[in-house]
């Protein structure tokens, strides 16, 4: 360690001292109550994490080697072999597990299915079946778009089944960016559904498809699941009913024996920034990682827990915890297809307490949108059955976290908060429910087996204070790189910091050892010379009663480098004005300091989101900077910024 850096590479500011350590209650039939896990992959990191591949799966053939690591590429578990749809499916019937419910699935428009253990095998058998008639063999790859509906996890084991790597694209991505990554991903074989349900509206997926494969010169076969009955034209040869060809398949189908490092999945990223990495995850490790974090961060009791991850399959939340994870584990989970407000705002709470949900794991965008809806659709549901809440995929502000544990989790559930990301594969940084004591918008500690360290511009560990996040050892659900791109595997995450991985994003460490994310270090603003978080300011505003979500941004100034503008949606019974933009500068500025006082106060009611619910401070900063707005692509709703940048030309300038 070094001594503190004179210019801090992110200044903070640590303004939450409320703290939760885990209920007697809880701790009392927890898996994990100490630091025996820490303390075990302290002593051999890679012995535990051996044991956990040894503990969590069913191996063909034990490895010779843990791991193999030449900077920047490991190689987990090297002479293993394993199949993942045996480890998810086979397994668990041939323990006797085959009549145990795998997915309570339910649609937007109400219809709903339970796919036993049992049921769940024989789908994915006859499917990939169909994919071997269809000439799809190991090694080949093959694209998936399609609703959040039993026949995605189908297709995705199938794949995995018959040694194809899957390359799920979300539904909610247009023809354009399905075409770019079939044609990276030289995909074979495309597996869709005519639409699904969004807001009670069919969004139609076969005709982007259709677009899509006007220049898809590798796709060979389009295999359609009815979903909507809506009409969609299908190309004699090419395109098949996945009921017509399911119709004769055989539910008996040898798994392809694979090696550990064989490649299990492409995804690709979908950044707010630069064109899609298509990131590559393997076998043996990533299902290692995926298995133990599922069970260990929520506590899996896998006979009685009812789990709900309410993301969709198309992200990676979705890969590690609706698919692999829970499934490798033998959990029971609920599935949905469609919206959180159809046909009302109360439709997650409907569900939780249908099927008496006990873990419930979303994002912090959905947790604001519900602070955003008040207390009284959570408030009339029975939310008793929960037990553990979960959060990722962006920092969660202090307020929101304490919002979801008091009005969702009674104020008796522990919240997780989790840090990771689609290059990781499976959660690094997030407390043990039943270990860690926890701080609203602390992501905690490293995971057993994870090492983390914040370093400052020179790459130097910073005990304390602000910096970047890296990662200083491999981990066994990494990626193992950039499909076709072995340079920008190495620029993007290697380069920065010798011998570490960069994350990307900024964090910092308070006295007791907590992290605390900052969000993505391209968010980091510049005022007089003090790096400031947009996280901090945006917990500071968020932290204000009539704010419901606040997104913050530098736009260029000339005077201070940067100068700080917020974008605030107000709390349903809020009138926005020029009052409370002067009261809401007054208390960031009581809150933090001077230097973080935002200049100006835009109210909104929607704010620029990335289809998985990431703010874009990008075309917010270029609405601050009055610039032309750059690529809008990955937006999910362009018509916000329209509406923001009318905004923003008659909002007052203050200083
Ligand atoms: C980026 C990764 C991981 C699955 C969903 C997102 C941000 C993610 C947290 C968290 C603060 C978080 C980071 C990260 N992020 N989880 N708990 N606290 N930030 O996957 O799309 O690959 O995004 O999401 O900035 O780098 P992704």
């Amino acid at each position: 360690m070094t001594e503190p850096t004179e210019n801090p590479a992110i200044e903070v500011y640590g303004l939450e001292d409320r703290s939760f350590p885990p209920s007697e209650e809880f701790r009392a039939s927890a898996l994990v109550r100490g630091s025996e896990l820490h303390d075990e992959a302290a002593r051999d990191h890679e012995g535990f994490w051996a044991r956990q591949a040894a503990d969590l799966l069913s191996w063909r053939r034990q490895w010779d080697t843990v791991l193999e690591w030449d900077l920047p590429y490991a190689r987990w578990f090297v002479g293993g072999q394993l199949n993942a749809s045996e480890n998810c499916l086979d397994r668990h019937v041939e323990a006797g597990r085959g009549d145990k419910v795998a997915f309570h699935w339910e649609g937007e428009p109400g219809d709903t299915r339970t796919i036993t253990y049992r049921e769940l095998h024989a789908e994915v058998c006859r499917f990939a079946n169909v994919l071997r008639d269809l000439g799809v063999a190991k090694g080949d790859r093959v694209a998936i778009y399609m609703p959040m509906i039993p026949e995605l996890p189908v297709a995705m084991l199938a794949c995995a089944r018959v040694g194809a790597a899957h390359s799920v694209v979300f539904g909610g991505f247009s023809a354009e960016s399905l075409r770019g990554r079939i044609v990276d991903a030289q995909a074979k074989v495309l597996i869709t559904a005519d639409g699904g349900w969004r807001r009670g509206k069919a969004v139609p997926l076969k005709a982007s498809a259709d677009a899509a494969l006007e220049d898809t010169p590798s796709i060979e076969h389009v295999v359609v699941v009815r979903r909507t009955g809506d009409e969609v034209a299908m190309a004699a040869g090419r395109d098949h009913w996945y009921h017509d060809v399911m119709a004769g398949a055989s539910t008996e189908c040898a798994a392809e024996v694979m090696e550990a490092e064989d490649l299990l999945y492409l995804l690709y990223t979908s950044g707010t920034t630069a064109s899609p990495k298509g990131i590559m995850h393997t076998t043996g490790g990533y299902l290692t990682q995926a298995a133990f974090t599922h069970k260990y961060v929520f506590d899996l009791h896998a006979d009685t827990d009812v789990y709900w991850c309410a993301a969709d399959i198309g992200w990676v939340t979705g890969h590690s915890y609706i698919v692999y994870g829970p499934l490798v584990n033998g959990a029971t989970s609920v599935m949905y297809e469609g919206s959180p407000d159809h046909p009302g705002r109360d439709r997650w709470w409907d569900i939780v307490e249908r099927y008496k949900v006990t873990i419930l794991y979303t994002a912090p965008t959905a947790i604001r949108t519900f602070m955003k809806w008040g207390t009284t659709e959570p408030a009339s549901h029975d939310l008793s059955s929960l037990r553990v809440l979960g959060s990722v995929g962006e920092p969660i502000n202090p307020e929101a976290w304490m919002w979801y544990r008091r009005h969702i989790g009674g104020d008796r559930c522990p919240v997780v908060d989790t840090w990771w990301q689609t290059e990781t594969g499976a959660i690094m940084i997030s407390p043990l429910p039943g270990a860690t004591t926890t701080k609203p918008g602390s992501a905690t500690f490293p995971l057993p087996g994870i090492a983390a360290e914040v370093v400052d511009d020179r790459g130097q560990p910073v005990e304390r204070g602000g910096g970047y996040l890296t990662l200083t050892r491999p981990w066994p659900s990494m990626l193992r790189g950039i499909y076709g791109d072995p340079q920008r595997y190495h620029d993007t995450y290697w380069s920065r910091f010798e011998g570490r991985y960069f994350a990307g994003d900024g964090a910092r460490v308070d006295d007791d050892g907590y992290f605390w994310l900052l969000g993505r270090v391209d968010d980091v603003m510049n005022i007089s010379g003090h790096r400031v978080s947009t996280t901090e300011v945006e917990s500071a505003l968020v932290a204000h009663a009539a704010v419901a979500e606040a997104a913050v941004v530098g736009a260029k100034d000339e005077v201070t480098g940067q100068r700080i503008v917020a974008f605030v949606t107000c709390k349903g019974d809020q009138t926005p004005g020029d009052e409370l933009g002067q009261e809401l500068r007054a208390h960031v500025a009581t809150k933090i300091g001077p230097t973080a006082r935002p200049r100006t106060v835009i109210f909104t009611d929607d704010l620029p989101k990335t289809r998985s619910g990431k703010i874009m401070r990008r075309l917010l900063r270029d609405v601050a900077d009055g610039r032309d707005l750059g690529d809008t692509t990955t937006l999910a709703d362009a018509s916000v910024v329209d509406e923001i940048r009318r905004r923003a030309e008659a909002a007052p300038q203050d200083d």
